[in-house]
């Protein structure tokens, strides 16, 4: 990595960095792209826009699927995969599906060699629990801790690794003609300099979208949306971006107060045997799915969830009650720690009683579309994996699979990346074109704007976000028609305008931040409301009340791309499994609740 400080190009001054690989995001998947760059002896230079080690993937929470067969010795990654295109509703990418269930085993056991500490069974495998529409107990985990713990072992491996962390630094735009990728620019956050970075390959891992609703699991201030809007300002497709996953049980503010909101109490909770109780204690999923209980599909138990609470069996704080104190305390405070003391420390003995929750944003499937063998976007130079990616999780995901893709892709794009950075050294970085060094120039005094004479605009961006999640929870929530959406476009439109009068404040402040924030959330909100009034049928995370049922002929994915008249849609076709997926496809293999009786 070389640094030049303080260069002045015209009006605006900015420091130059030059890397052979950049990687924006230092999360998981970040991280372990950057490992299998190391490891190759290629340089890269990770970005994070938060202090290094405190990335969002500390709050994943139950864990990470690998289809050991510690417990059920019968499972396997064709019946992983299967698993996860049935989740799917067989519009992931089988690719990407069969990729990450056939590393997951490898990926388990080197991140235990690192030091993950997995929670063991008594002769010493990894343990696995069940987590939700998974035929077999296939997830690892560590306690209810499982990202902040793996995240731990790949940032201390990165360390070992002597790999380049810079931390603060937010990106703001990649420096791209459409059809390649030069680098990036961006700021940072520390002191409010402006930072060009100048690479042969960019890799995005910068998470999801999740957090554009005004109820959601993320941390604050993350999953605006960032990398898939950087790539498709870049040129590169987006796909997918309808499916957003509400996980059902998210914590409820009116009883657990504002800080709470939305915030996740883990899936483990029923994979260990939590039930969901409404107001009139009633088990109401023996309605909803006899046979998979509280374990069927987030889709199915989020829906199952809203509509008690909307036909009035809900708690008086809008939520249902979920109960795990039918099982030992000692059990509950060795499987889920995290929950039993963050309860505790609200008043609320798990071992006693239940607590109370409603669905919560939490995952985007949609993303940008990847070639699943190095991770390369349809714009030369640019990568991506983890949660900006689409693909390998289609309609809808299963919990534990997010941290799978993040060290299953995250290997194979740092391992793809090392052969094309393999001796390219920031000494053969182009000279940047003419139209790019224009492209920065005129990016960075629109940043400078927005810190100065902009700062005086009317609009309090952190206000308009808010405005944006509330208008995404009521016309693009789990429940959807194409008048609400249509509505939610036109009031965009209305907020796009208003958000192009910001009161930004100094780069060093947290509103200047969130006028950046509110940027790439318009980008991803337009392409969920204009993708899902498009896709007129109901599959896994989307339903759509006004039309009748999964279709066939929607057996497809929708892209989006950037135009000269805007946002533009179209659709492919997924392709087809392997034969040894579509056997197990073919099985049936499904889970059995009663085993956990
Ligand atoms: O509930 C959870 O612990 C979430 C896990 C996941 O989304 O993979």
């Amino acid at each position: 990595m070389r640094s030049d400080e303080g260069r002045a190009d015209g009006d605006v001054e900015y420091e130059t960095v030059e890397t052979p690989v950049l990687v924006i995001g230092a999360g998981a998947a970040g991280a372990r792209t950057a490992i299998s760059l190391a490891e190759s002896d290629i340089d890269c230079l990770v970005l994070g826009k938060r202090g290094h080690g405190d990335a969002h993937t500390t709050w994943a929470a139950g864990g990470i699927n690998a289809s050991l067969g510690s417990r059920d010795p019968e499972d396997s990654p064709a019946i992983h995969a299967a698993d996860t295109l049935n989740e799917g509703h067989l519009i992931n990418d089988p690719d990407g599906v069969e990729t990450v269930a056939r590393a997951m085993p490898d990926r388990i056991r080197e991140l235990q060699e690192w030091g993950t500490p997995f929670s063991e069974t008594d002769s010493g495998d990894v343990q696995q629990r069940y987590f939700g529409a998974q035929s077999f107990r296939r997830t690892c985990f560590v306690g209810d801790r499982t990202g902040e713990a793996m995240l731990e072992t790949l940032i201390g491996k990165a360390q070992d690794l002597d790999i380049a962390y810079r931390e603060n630094v937010q990106i703001t735009k990649l420096l791209s003609n459409g059809e390649q990728v030069y680098g990036a620019l961006g700021y940072d956050m520390d002191n409010g300099s402006l930072v060009l970075v100048r690479a042969h390959a960019v890799v995005l891992a910068a998470g999801g979208y999740s957090a554009v609703y005004s109820r959601h699991s993320s941390r604050d201030d993350e999953n605006n949306g960032d990398g898939p809007a950087l790539a498709y300002d870049a040129g590169a497709r987006l796909m997918d971006a309808e499916f957003v996953q509400f996980h059902p049980t998210g914590m409820v503010a009116e009883r657990y107060g504002e800080q709470w909101e939305g915030r996740l109490v883990t899936e483990a909770v029923r994979g260990e045997g939590g039930r969901l109780l409404n107001a009139d204690g009633k088990r109401f999923m023996e309605r909803y799915s006899p046979d998979q209980m509280e374990l069927d599909a987030r889709d199915v138990v989020a829906r199952a969830i809203a509509r008690e609470i909307a036909e009035g069996r809900g708690t008086e704080n809008g939520g249902v009650y979920l109960d795990i104190s039918h099982r030992d305390r000692s059990f509950i405070e060795d499987r889920l720690p995290s929950m039993y003391e963050r309860f505790a420390d609200l008043g609320v003995d798990l071992a006693e009683e239940s607590v109370e929750v409603a669905p919560t944003a939490h995952y985007s499937m949609g993303g940008v579309e990847i070639d699943f063998e190095t991770g390369a976007t349809a714009v030369e130079n640019l990568y991506a994996v983890g949660e900006s990616t689409a693909g390998v999780h289609g309609a809808n995901r299963l919990g534990g699979n997010s941290l799978a893709e993040t060290v299953a892709l995250g290997k194979i794009v740092g391992d793809g990346l090392a052969e094309h950075a393999a001796d390219r050294s920031v000494a053969d970085l182009p000279v940047l074109p003419a139209s790019q060094q224009r492209l920065a120039r005129e990016h960075f005094a629109g940043l400078d704007a927005m810190a100065g004479a902009g700062s005086e605009g009317s609009e309090d961006p952190k206000a308009l976000l808010e405005e944006l999640g509330d208008l995404l929870e009521s016309h693009a929530g789990i429940l959807r028609d194409e008048e609400g959406l249509t509505e939610g476009l036109d009031a965009l439109a209305d907020l796009r305008e208003r958000a192009g009068d910001l009161a930004g404040g100094e780069r060093t402040n947290r509103s200047f931040e969130y006028a950046v924030d509110l940027g790439f959330s318009l980008t991803v909100a337009e392409a969920v409301l204009r993708g899902a009034r498009e896709r007129r049928e109901s599959r896994g995370a989307h339903f759509r009340t006004d039309v009748e049922g999964t279709r066939e002929e929607w057996r497809r994915n929708l892209r989006y791309e950037r135009s000269f008249d805007g946002m533009e849609l179209a659709t492919k076709t997924p392709g087809e499994p392997s034969p040894a997926v579509q056997e197990a496809l073919d099985a049936g293999y499904e889970l059995d609740y009663h085993q956990l009786e």
